[in-house]
């Protein structure tokens, strides 16, 4: 288990409680008797689905067959309508939908160019772009891949493959040409979604070009669709003929008439989105339309308690599951405000976010630990030159939050008046699962607290049964819900392999957990080779077959280190190949090379060059000793290793580097 200094402080500090104000509590969406009304998750979760517009209602709420579930049977519906076309007509027409800040600073203005699309503009923008979609050949049940920067066409673009039933599949903007075409061929998309380029940390990522190299390999891939976000003047792209197609063109040239919704069932693939496992191939996680929707609007509205007027901030990437759950059908599902800004948080300046907290007045905003505690080791000047008084509610999510960088949230940020939500979910659950409820959940700092209602959650031993209160184990949950993924793309029997043989019957999550003696729940980290730098998921596996397939490389193990504001970070151990020269240059271009396969996010921090990996008799490489070298650790039990004089190689190496 990682991150044990986490646990650590969590433990120092679980006698300090906040309890829900009497001001939040009166007014909150949620009530103390939702836990009530969860206690039986199939009624509850069918009465949470009243929530949405069904076009033809429901018969059934549940059939389950485990590992396979599906959700409101019978029922067909729109995920665009819900999150659009519906609040056209209760009164929301002139009201922000999205409220977007470009990166770039522009001149006489306090931060970047401002544009505000209400209801009524997404609904006729994601109309014509569902228009172009469908004359682009594009029909329900064609995957389409999105590559886009952090602008509102790729919300657009979106909730317009929705509306034609055309599963999307959103790839991180930061993800190399490679990775894209990994993710396109998995899922045989039809079409990709892309820009010119997009704006981050003052760069210009260039998005067109990286497609362009991934679409060479991906025969599937019949058209392409360009908006230009950073112009001609900034990037000058040449399109493919035949295959490219302009953004603007494409729309332009549709009809402005609405685009009738495909109607589908609960069922249908909404998206598919690749998520790093424990083998070096990204798993497709599939999610479905009904179930999903309900989910996210339901927790959406309970744990973020959104109302009329919010301004919402969920600072994650729309290539993210956050970005899918709660930047855009949660959110949207609720008919909220939502604030979506394009680029870095510490650019120009390092209170950019604090700049747009009191610009637009966001009351409520989601972020992710590492990015607090960055803001942290920046230091409290920069958000204190701001006007944070619009803040209402904060809220974590993606990695352990530790106590301090709680505390520093709540004093600085929240300045001791916003509660925090801590949420604990993943790509693979769809919805927040572990959460406090505003208004109503004494919070701990560091912990999530317990299982939002109609979830459960509980914490076991190797053999799967509940471990005592105030013990640690896995964390499974052993009824299934709405958001949850019905399969990995293609792959049904690594899915049940993967999430149901464990405990068979029971979901897997990969975590551990703890219970402390009044039953909150404390997240400890992965207890397999998946790895969370910065919030984001990297697989071992993905970084070691990027290593080796460099041709200097013989063998590669990767580890995850603890890192002060990270949570971890990546190093490596490489074995060159015989008559390699191991130096800086060789560290450098490895460095690069897993960069330029994968995508920045995966550039080891560290690479340790050794003769050697070190193995078990069984020829397992012990990355747990792997983790102390690195760490600097004292060694432990070693006697299971072939050669012990490896290990001495490794320490004098490190010893070596460090120094
Ligand atoms: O280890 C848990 C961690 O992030 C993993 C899921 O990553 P991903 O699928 O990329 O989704 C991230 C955003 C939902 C989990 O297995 N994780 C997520 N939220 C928390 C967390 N760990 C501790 N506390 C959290 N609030």
């Amino acid at each position: 288990m990682q991150n044990p200094s986490s646990t650590i402080s969590a433990l120092l500090q679980e006698h300090r409680r906040f309890p829900p104000s009497e001001s939040i509590a009166s007014r909150a969406n949620a009530r103390a008797d939702l836990y009530e009304r969860g206690r039986e998750p199939v009624g509850f979760w069918a009465e949470m689905a009243r929530g949405i517009d069904w076009h033809t209602p429901f018969t059934k709420t549940l059939e389950w067959n485990a590992p396979w579930a599906k959700w409101f049977i019978g029922g067909t519906l729109n995920a665009s309508v819900n999150c659009v076309d519906r609040h056209l007509a209760d009164g929301r027409r002139t009201r922000a939908a999205i409220i977007w800040e470009g990166e770039p600073s522009v001149p006489g203005n306090i931060g970047g160019e401002v544009r505000v699309l209400t209801y009524g503009d997404l609904h006729r923008e994601v109309n014509r772009a569902a228009h172009a979609l469908r004359d682009l050949g594009i029909a329900k049940g064609d995957r389409v891949a999105i590559y886009m920067p952090m602008v509102p066409e790729a919300v657009i673009a979106m909730l317009a493959c929705a509306r034609i039933g055309a599963p999307h599949t959103v790839i991180f903007g930061g993800f190399a040409p490679e990775a894209i075409r990994d993710r396109v061929n998995d899922c045989g998309a039809k079409a990709i979604i892309t820009a010119d380029g997009g704006y981050r940390r003052g760069n210009v990522v260039p998005l067109y070009d990286n497609v362009a190299k991934a679409a060479e390999g991906a025969p599937t891939v019949q058209k392409v669709l360009v908006l230009r976000r950073v112009g001609e003047a900034v990037r000058p792209v040449t399109l493919k003929a035949g295959r490219d197609v302009w953004w603007h063109e494409a729309l332009d040239a549709a009809p402005t008439s609405i685009c009738p919704p495909e109607m589908v069932d609960s069922e249908h693939p909404l998206y598919i989105l690749y998520t790093s496992g424990t083998t070096g191939k990204p798993k497709g996680m599939l999610h479905t339309t009904g179930g999903y929707l309900v989910g996210t609007m339901a927790t959406a509205r309970a744990v973020f308690d959104l109302k009329d007027d919010d301004v919402y901030w969920c600072t994650a990437d729309v290539g993210w599951v956050t970005g899918h759950s709660y930047i855009v059908y949660g959110p949207l599902a609720n008919g909220a405000t939502c604030l979506i800004y394009e680029g870095a948080p510490d650019f120009p300046d390092k209170d950019r976010f604090w700049q747009i907290v009191a610009k637009h007045r966001v009351s409520i905003l989601y972020t992710a630990p590492t990015a607090i505690r960055s803001f942290m080791r920046f230091g409290d000047a920069f958000p204190a030159r701001h006007d944070l008084s619009s803040l209402r509610l904060l809220g974590t999510v993606g990695e352990p939050i530790n106590p301090e960088a709680w505390i520093w949230y709540h004093e600085k940020i929240g300045h001791g008046r916003c509660p925090i939500v801590d949420t604990w979910w993943q790509t693979e659950t769809g919805q927040i699962l572990i959460t406090p409820l505003p208004g109503v959940t004494t919070t701990k700092p560091g912990s999530a607290t317990f299982p939002f209602p109609g979830i459960q959650a509980d914490v076991v031993d190797e053999q799967g049964n509940p471990v005592p209160l105030g013990s640690g184990g896995y964390l499974v949950i052993r009824h299934p819900w709405p958001g949850m993924a019905r399969t990995l793309w293609g792959d049904d029997e690594r899915y049940r392999e993967t999430y149901w043989s464990r405990f068979p019957g029971i979901y897997f999550t990969g975590d551990g957990a703890r219970r402390d003696e009044e039953g909150y729940f404390w997240l400890l980290g992965r207890v397999d080779d998946v790895l969370n730098v910065a919030g984001h998921r990297i697989g071992t596996m993905e970084v070691e077959s990027a290593l080796v397939s460099h041709p200097s490389v013989a063998e590669a193990a990767v580890i995850g280190v603890t890192h002060e504001i990270k949570g971890q970070a990546l190093a490596a151990f490489v074995t060159p190949r015989a008559g390699i020269v191991a130096d800086d240059r060789l560290i450098d271009t490895l460095k690069r090379h897993v960069a330029t396969t994968i995508g920045p996010i995966a550039r080891p921090d560290q690479i340790f060059i050794t003769a050697e990996l070190p193995k078990t008799r069984s020829a397992k490489i012990m990355r747990r000793l792997l983790r102390d070298i690195a760490e600097g650790r004292v060694l432990g039990d070693t006697t299971t290793l072939t050669d012990p004089a490896v290990v001495a190689d490794i320490r004098e190496r490190y010893a070596h580097t460090e120094a």
